[in-house]
């Protein structure tokens, strides 16, 4: 290669790759806007909530703050609404065990909160963070078993050691409950205890919820 031509490769090789940098930064420039929804008064004083009451110092959010508990980013879209504010005011009235302190939020302090955590979880974040191990381990599932899988039950209970703690550990939860009575339960929690915190899954025609009780039976 004679000089010439090497000082050419570099001239022009140095401005193609440097286009190539002004379109991808563009590319990126529009895209970022899109990426999450309009911060409202809401979602802005729901961040001060955030950081008054020190929530990252046990939770990470967006892929910062502690491992001590379950990460944030989503929750709003893991679980009702109703159930994460009663829980945010109050974790020991849903689940005695929570390790979770109660921090004295008022009504109005939970709200906002609420309407931070919605919006980060419809931020687009490629996302982050990765569904737990457990959702790769649906294999040779009985019906009753795949529902309890397909309606992410173990975001809430344990079985057999994996999920989560915010309802009781159902591993042992056969003998405890009689066929009728827990389809009714599982498809309005109300109408069977007062006041429970547990979401219904009314949407389940009456054969799921039947194979979803059958196998809850065989638990023990
Ligand atoms: C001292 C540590 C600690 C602090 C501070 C803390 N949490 Fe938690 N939180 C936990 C733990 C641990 C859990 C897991 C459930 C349990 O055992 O209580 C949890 C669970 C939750 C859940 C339920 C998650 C689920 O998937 O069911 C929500 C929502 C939540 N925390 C929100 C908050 C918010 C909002 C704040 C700040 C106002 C906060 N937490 C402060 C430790 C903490
Ligand atoms: C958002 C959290 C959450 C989800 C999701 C959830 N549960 Fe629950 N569940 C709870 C809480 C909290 C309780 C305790 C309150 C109560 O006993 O009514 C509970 C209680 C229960 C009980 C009674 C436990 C006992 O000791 O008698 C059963 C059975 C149960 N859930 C099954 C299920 C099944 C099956 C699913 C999925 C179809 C499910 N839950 C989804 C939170 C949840």
């Amino acid at each position: 290669m004679s000089k010439k031509t090497a000082k050419n490769f570099f001239i022009y090789g140095s401005i193609f790759f440097f286009l190539v940098l002004v379109v991808l930064t563009i590319d990126t420039m529009i895209r970022v806007p899109k990426r999450a929804p309009v911060i409202t008064a809401e979602v802005d004083a729901g961040k001060k909530v955030w950081h008054k009451y020190d929530c990252i110092g046990c939770h990470t959010i967006m892929g910062n703050g502690s491992y001590f508990a379950p990460d944030m980013t989503n929750v709003a879209g893991r679980k009702p609404k109703d159930f994460l504010k009663k829980f945010i005011l109050d974790p020991r009235a849903i689940n005695p065990k929570a390790a979770m302190p109660k921090l004295g939020l008022n009504e109005k302090e939970a709200d906002n909160l609420m309407a931070f955590l919605e919006w980060t979880s419809k931020v687009d974040t490629n996302k982050w963070p990765p569904k737990p191990v457990l959702a790769a381990a649906r294999k040779e599932a009985s019906t009753g078993q795949a529902i309890y899988q397909n309606q992410n039950c173990a975001a809430c209970h344990i079985v057999g050691g994996i999920g989560g703690t915010a309802g009781p550990d159902l591993t042992r939860i056969g003998p405890k409950w009689k066929s009728e009575e827990l389809t009714r339960y599982l498809k309005n929690p109300a109408s069977v205890k007062t006041a429970s915190a547990m979401p219904g899954f009314a949407h389940l025609s009456e054969q799921e919820l039947k194979d979803l009780s059958d196998y809850l039976l065989t638990l023990q």
